[in-house]
């Protein structure tokens, strides 16, 4: 697996069935201004080589740094075992990018397995792209060089690639102990902007070489964009098919924001579904996926991946099984064509496709930046 960086003669060579030609194709004749980004993000060869079924490739992002399409989820990995297994698997298929975030408890874990493959000379720190998160109970400016500093100490290194806010919202310090979150309740004095102001002195000092937010709707985006010289370079926010989050993904094109999907394949162990009330089937038994895997000889999952990634969206799927692992990054070796496309993009349900309402973090709904309004009423907690 090999990463490739931007050198527009290459692609006239490149062999059809390679992301890089087809998917530039498959876009160019369709929505050209729309994926500008793609064009711009798709990025093929320094080395002077076409690139290959398997090559994976990178997202321009405004910072001027380059984001791997896909990276490896790592939430709920906390066993020790079971992270070093997963993070092998990964960086021996290829990915270089890592999602990690300071309420995933994890990041120690992570620093570790890292600290081996560049200390035995397997990778260099530059090949490597790990973003991390500010979390919720520290929502405040002063929390901001803080936190950061942890996550900086237990991942062994010197700067993140990306470090995101993790949510719009906020809840106390006091209400969150050990993993878990009390009822003590959300902290309404939430200044995204003062908040973002300290990430960008972080991105001066080097500590972060991008900056972006999660589960930020676009009036909250807006604001910051609005406000600050430096604007957001990453919006990571859930998003698979029932839930393909087509305006806020327009407008982050507009306004040159890399968007990342979370539960890319739909968390489908996560039961998000039932508990969010929505007794939607599981993405995987869809006939209709089921039908483009088979044509394609891909798995259900190969599939929902590579439909959002040749919308030009980074993809963080979780597994821990090496093979799981494996597939989830071999999607650069054949392309949706447009009935694909359509069959799939037709089975967005929009808000009512939502797995994610954040509503087990106590009264955020409440919270004056709780980001989907139409959620405020649901009842069960996801
Ligand atoms: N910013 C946020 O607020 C936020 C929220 C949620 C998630 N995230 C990030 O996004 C990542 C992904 O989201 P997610 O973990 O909720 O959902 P996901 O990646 O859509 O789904 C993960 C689940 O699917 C299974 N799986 C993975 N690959 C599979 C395959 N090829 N075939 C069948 N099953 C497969 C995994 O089980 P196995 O491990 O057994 O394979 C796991 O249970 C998280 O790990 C985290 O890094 C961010």
């Amino acid at each position: 697996m090999r990463y490739r960086s931007c050198d527009n003669s290459t692609a006239t060579n490149a062999p059809m069935n390679c992301l890089w030609r087809t998917d530039l194709e498959h876009y160019d004749l369709r929505m050209v201004p729309l994926y500008l980004c793609v064009t711009l993000a798709v990025v093929a060869v320094a080395s002077g080589a076409p690139p290959k079924a398997g090559d994976v490739t990178k997202v321009a992002l405004n910072s001027g740094t380059f984001m791997p399409i896909v990276g490896l989820g790592t939430s709920k990995v906390t066993d020790e075992r079971e992270m070093e297994q997963t993070l092998d698997a990964a960086l021996e298929a290829g990915y270089r990018h890592i999602d990690t975030a300071t309420v995933y408890r994890n990041e120690h874990l992570i620093g570790k397995v890292l600290k081996r493959w560049l200390s035995e000379g397997k990778l260099k720190r530059e090949d490597l792209f790990i973003t991390t998160k500010l979390p919720l109970y520290a929502m405040r400016a002063a929390d901001v060089p803080y936190f950061l500093n942890e996550s900086l100490t237990k991942l062994q290194l010197d700067y993140v690639d990306m470090y995101l806010i993790h949510m719009p919202f906020a809840v106390k310090r006091e209400a969150y102990s050990d993993g878990r979150f009390d009822d003590n309740g959300t902290d309404p004095t939430t200044d995204h902007l003062a908040i973002w102001k300290a990430m960008v002195a972080e991105k001066e000092a080097g500590r972060a070489k991008a900056l972006g937010v999660s589960n930020f709707n676009e009036t909250q985006i807006e604001r910051i964009i609005k406000n600050s010289p430096v604007p957001p370079a990453n919006l990571q926010v859930e998003l698979h098919l029932y839930h393909q989050q087509k305006p806020l993904v327009a407008f982050c094109k507009k306004n040159n924001i890399a968007v990342t999907a979370y539960a890319p394949i739909g968390s489908p162990n996560a039961k998000w579904v039932v508990l969010s009330g929505r007794n939607l089937p599981d993405l995987f038994s869809l006939p209709e996926v089921k039908a483009i895997a088979q044509k394609h000889n891909k798995t259900t999952a190969e599939v929902l991946l590579r439909h959002t990634v040749q919308r030009g969206i980074i993809v963080i799927p979780k597994s821990s099984n090496p093979k799981r692992i494996s597939q989830n990054i071999d999607i650069f070796d054949f392309a949706l064509d447009d009935n694909d496309v359509a069959t799939l993009d037709a089975l967005d349900k929009g808000i009512d496709g939502k797995l994610f309402n954040m509503k087990g973090f106590a009264g955020a709904e409440n919270h004056p930046e709780y980001p989907w309004p139409a959620l405020r009423n649901t009842p069960q907690k996801a």
